[in-house]
């Protein structure tokens, strides 16, 4: 949208045909991006979506943002691989490559260059430009958009770097170049593992504190209040998305393969955030327990499905996999969640409004994701009882994370 608003001729290739059809109607798919900015874009006559990799022809500068999954912990960069084979065919002289997605470092020299020169027949850096830009987009953020957020760019030679940074500035307000692709790959890796890392430890940290009796929340605001050399992460029912759950392990999997090496700080926090919904789920069993109940039979409302406060994106959420936890166990599973799509969500968990009845029907009610626009007072008013993993609850009967 913004390479549009600011003049340049845009197509938007997509192999998802049902996503091209919805774009090409003007209605946006994407949280982030109003409908009324799609239809905007259409009307300049210079955006065209499409799932024709023949409108590819004729690039100056193409940018590749496909997914980039672990299959069984292995890297799955058949994305990668499928879109720079398609640009491949399309490839001048003078024309700029751009890698976008998330991967570990070396992708773009060592998988996306071959790719390219054996397609086109042209040779990197000497015919065409080649780089690697990671994406910082937070989902959510009124703050911090894709325009004044800086932005790392690299490119595998000198007349890369210059090109892929011209392309950026004509859009973004700064961007940030450096020398090497494989360091700009590392960037987006190390931005990710640092909170990673730093989630898990205030999670392992919540987890002892609970068991000695120490509210960690206190701890954390009163930390938070130092100036320096304090950065302020809060537990939660463990981490989702398509970014944290993921990135980290593009790290360890090449230090593993490369090095032979274990990076055993990603290991660690893997395992610790992997254990949340499992530690969730313990804690309302004993709080179940307290009052002779078992979870088989009981009713659990769970507030939050999204993997993230705020957003519709249910990929890899922690909350599902305490949903899906319970459920084993026998519960009875109702959920709130005003921003996720029912399609997102196993039909075994049954979709209900935040009202009072709900919440008094149920024997434990789990704050998962706290949403703005979920009403807490009728939580803290009618609840039985409230395991709160967000640290919103102020009065009823309540436990925290
Ligand atoms: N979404 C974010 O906020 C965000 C933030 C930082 C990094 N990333 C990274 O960006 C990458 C993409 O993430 P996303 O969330 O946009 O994924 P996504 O799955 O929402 O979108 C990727 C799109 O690529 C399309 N696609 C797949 N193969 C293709 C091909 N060969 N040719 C053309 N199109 C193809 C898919 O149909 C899909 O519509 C990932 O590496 C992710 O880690 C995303």
């Amino acid at each position: 949208m913004r390479a549009v608003e600011v003049g340049h001729t845009v197509v938007g290739y997509d192999t998802n045909e049902s996503r091209v059809k919805r774009l090409c109607a003007g209605e946006s798919y994407v949280e982030d991006i109003a409908s009324a900015t799609l239809a905007a874009a259409l009307e300049t006559g210079r955006y065209r979506p499409t799932d024709e990799s023949k409108a590819c022809a004729g690039f100056d500068v193409a940018v590749i943002t496909v997914p980039t999954p672990l299959r069984e912990g292995s890297p799955d960069l058949s994305y990668i691989e499928a879109s720079a084979a398609t640009l491949a065919r399309f490839l001048r002289p003078g024309a700029t490559v751009i890698l976008e997605s998330t991967t570990y470092p070396g992708t773009t020299e060592e998988l996306v260059a071959p790719i390219l020169e054996a397609g086109s027949g042209l040779t990197v850096g000497t015919d065409f430009h080649l780089g690697y830009s990671p994406e910082r987009i937070d989902p959510g953020n009124p703050t911090w958009t894709l325009v004044n957020t800086p932005k790392v760019v690299s490119g595998v030679d000198e007349a890369s770097l210059a090109a892929v940074k011209a392309f950026y500035d004509s859009m973004l307000d700064r961007t940030v170049p450096i020398t090497g692709t494989r360091e700009a790959e590392l960037t987006k890796l190390l931005e990710n593992t640092f909170r990673h890392v730093n989630i898990a430890l205030v999670n392992e940290l919540a987890m002892f504190a609970a068991d000695l009796g120490i509210n960690v929340w206190e701890a954390i605001d009163a930390a938070s209040t130092k100036p320096f050399g304090y950065m302020r992460f809060t537990p939660g029912p463990g981490v989702g998305g398509h970014c944290l759950p993921v990135d980290p392990s593009y790290l360890s999997w090449r230090v593993k393969r490369s090095l032979g090496q274990s990076f055993r700080f990603v290991e660690l926090a893997n395992e610790v955030n992997e254990h949340m919904p499992d530690y969730v789920v313990r804690r309302l069993v004993y709080a179940l327990n307290k009052d002779r109940k078992a979870l088989n039979g009981s009713k659990i409302l769970l507030l939050g499905l999204a993997y993230k406060k705020n957003t519709g994106d249910a990929r890899e959420s922690a909350a599902i996999a305490v949903a899906d936890r319970l459920l084993g166990l026998g519960a009875t599973v109702h959920a709130v969640d005003p921003h996720v799509l029912a399609e997102q969500v196993d039909t075994r968990i049954r979709l209900v409004d935040l009202d009072r009845e709900e919440v008094a029907g149920a024997d434990a009610v789990v704050l998962l994701i706290d949403h703005d626009a979920f009403d807490l007072q009728i939580v803290e008013t009618a609840a039985r009882y409230v395991l709160d993993t967000r640290n919103r609850i102020q009065r009823g009967c309540f436990e925290r994370l």
